[in-house]
């Protein structure tokens, strides 16, 4: 095979931040995607509709600076959760027509989420109430942040503490398990009942955790919830491929400065934006399941937020393309994953606009 014409994808976890950074990284998604849900994990966070229509319009002024026409991409917008979100708000978000999720990010799981929920059924049952009813699904960073459990352990003990209580009290709650990276993630969405999916990036599909640390530590692998060990990403690699419409495309892209990822204390993100595609179709080549792709990419997603599937069209072609070493961002740079290495296929993207 030498080129693949499918169906338009979409992101469906993306990190774009705001200002110079968003300026930066935005047009790499709008020129190979048409939609991404757009994570709110800004600083401050995005908590109020109002702050959602705000940072949208910021994405759509980055858009057209790309040189991407605005009927070309379009930001789906999300809500960060708190302990104080109230039904209000979530209503509010609905009626706005923009905002298509809520998201929930354990205080302290992650980069930015010390504003995040620290007990989600003590705190949060007015909005899991008014989300459930108005069909709008709750994303979910699933991992405990107790320090006392291991940071490779964090997401299976996520499922038992956290995720089937919650299906439990809202079993109707439609429930996105984001950036799922163990065995028990994905055999947990595979078999529950009820309107539960998993987004899976092309990093925990390629790499166990082994990348980590090949030669010496290499921050630009780190992320989180962190690699897992190889029978986890071959548990990952059978549920992105093997076409059940639970399991759907999310790169969880999510750009840091070169030196702040190059530290002492490094942050967690990958990079892969720019050659998302690429990536993904580089994992599913792997074990043959190519034919599986389209439906991973561009057909799951959409029908379990209810959203039409694309219309146009996006071609990969067989063509051995090298990751740049790094990228312009802002007044610095940005390692994209896998720099330096050679990638089997290329998404064809607007010349034009490139
Ligand atoms: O690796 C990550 N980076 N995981 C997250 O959950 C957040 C993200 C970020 O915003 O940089
Ligand atoms: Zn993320």
């Amino acid at each position: 095979m030498t080129s693949i014409t499918m169906t338009r994808p979409d992101d469906w976890h993306l990190h774009l931040r705001d200002g110079e950074a968003l300026a930066a990284v935005v047009g790499d998604t709008a020129r190979q995607f048409s939609r991404a849900i757009i994570m709110p994990n800004l600083r401050p966070p995005v908590t109020t509709t109002e702050q959602a229509l705000a940072y949208r319009e910021h994405i759509l002024t980055a858009v057209a600076g790309a040189g991407v026409a605005a009927e070309r991409f379009t930001p789906l917008m999300t809500l960060y959760l708190t302990n104080n979100t109230s039904a209000e708000e979530i209503r509010l978000a609905k009626a706005s027509g923009h905002v298509y999720a809520v998201k929930l990010y354990p205080a302290g799981a992650t980069t930015n989420s010390d504003a995040g929920v620290t007990d989600l059924l003590g705190h949060c049952t007015a909005a899991l109430e008014a989300l459930q009813a108005c069909g709008m699904p709750l994303l979910v960073h699933g991992e405990v942040t107790d320090p006392g459990i291991d940071v490779f352990d964090r997401e299976a003990i996520f499922i038992d503490r956290v995720m089937v209580p919650l299906r439990r009290a809202f079993p109707e709650l439609k429930v996105v398990f984001e950036h799922i990276t163990t065995r028990e993630g994905a055999h947990y969405v595979r078999d529950a009942e009820g309107p539960v999916a998993a987004t899976i990036t092309p990093q925990h599909m390629l790499y166990n955790r082994n990348a980590l640390f090949t030669g010496g530590v290499r921050p630009h692998w780190y992320c989180l919830p962190i690699l897992k060990r190889e029978v986890h990403r071959e548990a990952l690699v059978e549920a992105a491929t093997g076409g059940s419409p639970r399991f759907f495309l999310g790169t969880d892209s999510a750009p840091h400065a070169r030196g702040l990822k190059e530290h002492a204390c490094g942050c967690a993100g990958c990079y892969t934006a720019l050659h998302a595609m690429a990536l993904y179709a580089q994992a599913f080549e792997a074990v043959d399941r190519l034919d599986k792709l389209e439906a991973f990419a561009s057909f799951h997603g959409p029908d379990f937020y209810g959203l039409p599937r694309n219309t146009d069209t996006l071609t990969l072609v067989r063509e051995e393309t090298r990751v740049p070493d790094e990228l312009p961002f802002g007044n610095t740079t940005l390692v994209p994953l896998a720099a330096g290495e050679s990638l089997a296929w290329r998404a064809l993207v607007d010349t034009a606009t490139a």
